[in-house]
């Protein structure tokens, strides 16, 4: 079988998969209160041109997908996207990123559609802070969302962007919640994808001041076993039945075992996080393109993966900054 394999011999295996630009919520760090840029509904691609994008490259060897937005749970019949996804047996497992607020009633179902792991968005624990940061009063809608998952199946990873000067001071109460529940918070260091561009700070809260932080509260804070091409760095708390990550996504120092491509919600193929869409799949299937030549595509366009995000940002375009917003790009 051909695979996916990128100048540095990483093969890809991880497909993230936008399914809208979308999103019920303004997350500060990721959209504009008001305007944000939303794209016209046939530029987006079709179900049915997502199941043949991932069905062409499970075939090239990638299991696993991850459904992400926008908020995924925006786009009409998400449902019934899931089960026709779970038709393709080469799919071993489906995982999406949801901010929560309209998963309510599916949360039992996903399970049967291959749905492994939940990662919700969620950076505080005060309602009405929470409120500040989403521009929506809706922490309680998606604290059940938060019950009802644990109580499921399904795994359930927690995903807090730490944003300096607003939730830092609950880092350790989001550690507290690993003691007794079985579930994986998950610190991410704020990037500047929010559609406007890199936004001012007191501290630049990267990995190490955030592992401080624990560590102030809990200097015996042990390091679990690196998972290979994990997001992650992992830890436990002591006699914590949960685990304690932090994603170091703007530091970057996670990319040597990189296994991901992304496909933002209008079918651009981006080879990392940081440079712009490097084709549009869109385009090409929509000329009448076969699934060889498909595939043929996919090879030439992941042996041109950048060695990290540091080269990706480089290779831009020399006007464009980082600054679209993770809602375009898929979480
Ligand atoms: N910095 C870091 N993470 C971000 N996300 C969105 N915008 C940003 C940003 N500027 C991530 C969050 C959220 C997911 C949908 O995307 O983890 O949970
Ligand atoms: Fe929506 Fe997620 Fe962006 Fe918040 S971070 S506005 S939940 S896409």
């Amino acid at each position: 079988m051909t695979k996916l394999v990128d100048s540095f011999g990483r093969q890809i295996t991880y497909l993230r998969l936008a399914v809208t630009d979308r999103c019920n919520l303004r997350c500060t760090y990721c959209m504009p209160a008001e305007g944000a840029a939303i794209v016209d509904r046939k530029e987006l691609l079709t179900y049915k041109e997502m199941y043949r994008i991932t069905r062409v490259l499970s075939e090239l060897g990638v299991n696993k997908v991850r459904i992400t937005g926008g908020e995924p749970f925006v786009r009409k019949d998400l449902m019934g996207f899931l089960k026709m996804m779970s038709f393709n047996e080469l799919l071993e497992e489906i995982n999406i990123t949801t901010n929560g607020v309209l998963v309510g009633v599916h949360a039992e179902k996903l399970s049967e559609f291959k749905v492994k792991t939940i990662n919700l968005s969620i950076d505080s624990l005060q309602p009405e802070k929470f409120a500040q940061i989403t521009r929506r009063s809706v922490f309680e809608k998606v604290w059940e969302t938060l019950e009802r998952i644990e109580k499921s199946d399904l795994k359930l990873k927690l995903n807090v962007v730490v944003q300096s000067g607003v939730n830092t001071d609950e880092i350790n109460d989001f550690v507290e919640l690993t003691r007794d529940r079985e579930i994986e918070v998950r610190f991410i260091e704020e990037m500047p994808f929010n559609g406007v561009g890199i936004r001012s700070k007191d501290v630049v809260w990267d990995y190490k001041r955030i592992l401080e932080e624990i560590k102030k509260k809990h200097p015996e804070l042990a390091p679990l076993p690196v998972k290979k091409s994990s997001t992650s760095k992992n830890f436990k708390i002591k006699g914590a039945k949960g685990i304690v990550g932090i994603i170091p996504a703007y530091t970057r120092t996670i990319c040597s075992d990189c296994n991901r491509i992304r496909i933002t919600s209008t079918g651009d193929l981006k080879n990392c996080l940081f440079d712009e869409g490097v084709y549009s799949i869109r385009d090409f299937l929509r000329s009448e393109a076969s699934d060889e030549e498909l595939k043929q595509l996919f090879v030439d366009l992941v042996s041109k993966k950048p060695k990290d995000g540091f080269a990706a940002e480089e290779n831009r375009k020399k006007n464009k900054n980082v600054s679209e917003s993770m809602s375009s790009i898929g979480g």
